[in-house]
């Protein structure tokens, strides 16, 4: 499939993706695992909600963690510039028969529930309350010292129709993956001027794979491995730390106290200037994904958060991908390069 053209002026303006909001059976458990692991800041606990940012972030929360009784993906957030580009993309979901609904949501702007046509539960808002930068705070880092949320990383049986949907809405792609067929299972959609804000990957969907924090360098990367070691986590240190080939970021996954993932990462690049084409990778040229590393153990590939009330979809045919364990039970020769992503 061939991508679509960049729309570089869309229905409404998407700035970036602003806050995920997850589902969590003890808020006290996730609560101190973000905090103490990740590093992130605790603005506000009130009743069932723990409202957390990262220590370069000045409004008031990046993550919600919400107490419920099973584990799930409440909402993905994105900000929107003006409050008439907030009208604008309410008539435009409705006008595709998305389900739609302004609500009110504490400590942000007139808010925008949407339904998207692939189940993904967003949330649109303009402003936030405003609270202290912590950036210069060195005293208080802690474990990744996470700056901010950088993207999330979502999962749907049909990538190439995600990809057409966003594309028209003014997300630009910076790169994709394709498959032997020729079709596109993995595009890195942005709008905030970096790699990406919104990923989606072909497998059973909707669901979220993992929303992804900057931390300052590869040192914290590596802090957050050895604090989460320390205090009793260290199994939820997943993958990694290793360096993606699509998006060239340094990464580390772990999984929090509900299985959610997240991801710590940072150097991607910019990719603003309208000249720029996607990066291609193609997996029928055998091209190599991934320039070391070994490939993601079968978890990694195939656990993920559903979106909360979602009825999932399995994609037809499911995307092949080589795991650890058939890595392992296959060894190759010192010089053959694996492919991961
Ligand atoms: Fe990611």
């Amino acid at each position: 499939m061939k991508l679509p053209e960049t729309v570089f002026d869309p229905p409404f303006r998407v700035t970036r993706t602003s806050h995920v909001v997850m589902e969590v059976k003890d808020l006290a458990a996730s609560t101190a695992f973000y905090t103490r692991v990740l590093g992130l800041v605790l603005t506000e606990q009130n009743g069932d909600r723990a409202y957390l940012r990262g220590i370069e972030e000045a409004c008031h929360h990046s993550l919600v963690l919400k107490r419920a009784d099973k584990p799930a993906c409440a909402r993905v957030g994105f900000r929107v510039y003006q409050e008439d580009d907030l009208d604008r993309a309410a008539k435009y979901f409705a006008a595709r028969k998305c389900e739609t609904a302004f609500v009110d949501a504490p400590h942000q702007s007139r808010t925008l529930h949407v339904t998207d046509p692939f189940g993904f539960l967003w949330e649109f808002c303009v402003r936030m309350d405003v609270v202290p930068r912590m950036l210069t705070d060195f005293q208080n880092y802690r474990g990744g010292a996470v700056l901010r949320l950088d993207h999330v990383q979502v999962l749907t049986p049909d990538v190439e129709a995600a990809n057409t949907f966003y594309m028209a809405l003014g997300f630009r792609c910076t790169e994709y993956i394709v498959n032997e067929a020729g079709m596109i299972t993995a595009t890195f959609l942005q709008r905030k001027g970096n790699t990406h804000d919104l990923v989606f990957v072909r497998s059973t969907g909707p669901r979220i794979h993992h929303f992804a924090f900057m931390t300052p360098d590869s040192h914290t990367l590596v802090h957050a491995c050895d604090t989460a070691g320390q205090l009793g986590y260290g199994a939820s240190v997943e993958r990694g730390p290793g360096r993606h080939g699509p998006g060239h970021a340094l990464y580390t996954y772990f999984r929090d106290p509900d299985g959610h993932r997240v991801e710590l990462c940072n150097t991607t690049y910019q990719t603003i200037d309208p000249e720029l084409e996607p990066t291609r990778w193609d997996r029928s040229g055998g091209q190599v994904i991934a320039e070391w590393g070994l490939p993601a153990q079968r978890v990694w590939y195939e656990e993920a958060t559903p979106f909360a009330g979602a009825t999932l979809t399995a994609p037809n045919p499911a995307l092949k991908r080589l795991s650890l364990e058939q890595y392992l039970d296959k060894p190759r020769e010192p010089s053959e390069q694996n492919r991961t992503v």
